[in-house]
């Protein structure tokens, strides 16, 4: 918006594709899905390689405060379910690379640029997982949050990743699920039980808020890619449906999310919360959160300890090649 001219959701939309090839353009209107072999803009696809590497390697480095988790869990149940979640989430990461290389790329180009930094994952996987309540908190808050990211791109205009991310969204929410169970069991247990899940869920929320990114006036890219279908939904909107699903969840869990603010707001027909303070999100995006050096020495080490199996698996596949050639 220019000065204090209004421009309509459709103007804006207009704008935003004017440099547009036509026929892509009746392509995005007729809310048709576009697929590999479609042209399209140059831009479009630089963004969906961009958000995608992204989101995928957010799923292999999620799997780091959890899977730290493993060998600890209370259980033997808690085990099993643990493993499973956490090897779900290493099947998101090999969909979404999957994804992305419909777009024309190479997936070793795109591990070499997050070890080497130049793309980036989700900054809430720079936090450390202090106790057992952490991973209760990541299930229901993190995963949470991350559903109500995914299940609207589910509909984005890329084929590959809107059918990628059906099958994600049903294994988050039993992601989520097995957080809100892991609070419940932890906070009608003992009083140190229910504190330790209080304090897990004190430490959790507000980075789970800041997972929808930074407030729509400072959100540089967000008008292109709703244009293209790529983002149904701002980034503010997300986050108020998040609060708006979590507050009577905290309820049923008996815990008290970390912000006096929220309450219900009968006009708006949602909950108010805080101003949240996003000083430190810029500070962990920028490379200085609590575990950020962390996970990427064990990303780079685990990926160069596993060098031996991918050369093995190419190796096998090869000669099941050759061996099919001949007969
Ligand atoms: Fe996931
Ligand atoms: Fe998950």
């Amino acid at each position: 918006m220019y000065g204090n001219d209004y421009e309509t959701p459709d103007a804006q939309r207009a704008r935003q594709l004017e440099d547009t090839p036509e026929s892509f353009r009746e392509l995005l209107a007729t809310e048709g899905r576009v697929e590999p072999r479609d042209e399209m803009p140059d831009a479009y696809r630089r963004t969906l390689v961009r958000q995608i590497a992204q989101h995928a390697h957010s799923e292999i480095i999620g799997m780091q405060p959890e899977g730290n988790w493993i060998s600890r869990a209370p259980s033997l149940r808690r085990k099993a379910i643990l493993m499973a979640k956490v090897q779900d989430e290493a099947g998101h990461g090999l969909y979404l690379y999957a994804a992305a290389e419909t777009l024309g790329v190479d997936r070793a180009d795109l591990l070499d640029a997050l070890h080497s930094g130049r793309q980036k994952y989700s900054s809430i996987f720079n936090y450390p997982t202090l106790t057992w309540a952490d991973v209760g908190a990541i299930g229901w808050l993190v995963d949470g949050a991350a559903i109500v990211n995914q299940v609207p791109l589910c509909r984005c205009s890329y084929g590959p990743y809107a059918r990628a991310m059906v099958r994600v969204c049903k294994e988050e929410s039993f992601h989520q699920r097995q957080g809100f169970e892991i609070l419940h069991t932890l906070s009608h247990g003992s009083p140190a039980q229910k504190a330790m899940a209080q304090d897990a869920v004190d430490r959790y929320w507000f980075p789970a808020l800041m997972m929808f990114g930074p407030p729509d006036d400072n959100s540089p890219n967000s008008a292109r890619s709703m244009a293209w279908g790529i983002k149904r939904h701002s980034n503010d909107d997300l986050r108020q449906r998040f609060v708006d699903m979590t507050v009577p969840q905290a309820q049923a869990l008996d815990l008290t999310l970390p912000d006096p603010e929220i309450r219900w707001n009968e006009d708006r027909g949602h909950h108010d919360f805080a101003e949240i303070d996003f000083t430190e999100l810029f500070e962990v995006i920028k490379g200085n959160g609590p575990c950020n050096q962390q996970r990427m020495e064990h990303k780079v080490r685990a990926h160069e300890e596993g060098a031996w199996v991918r050369e093995a698996a190419a190796a096998f596949a090869a000669k099941q090649a050759a061996g099919e050639g001949a007969a």
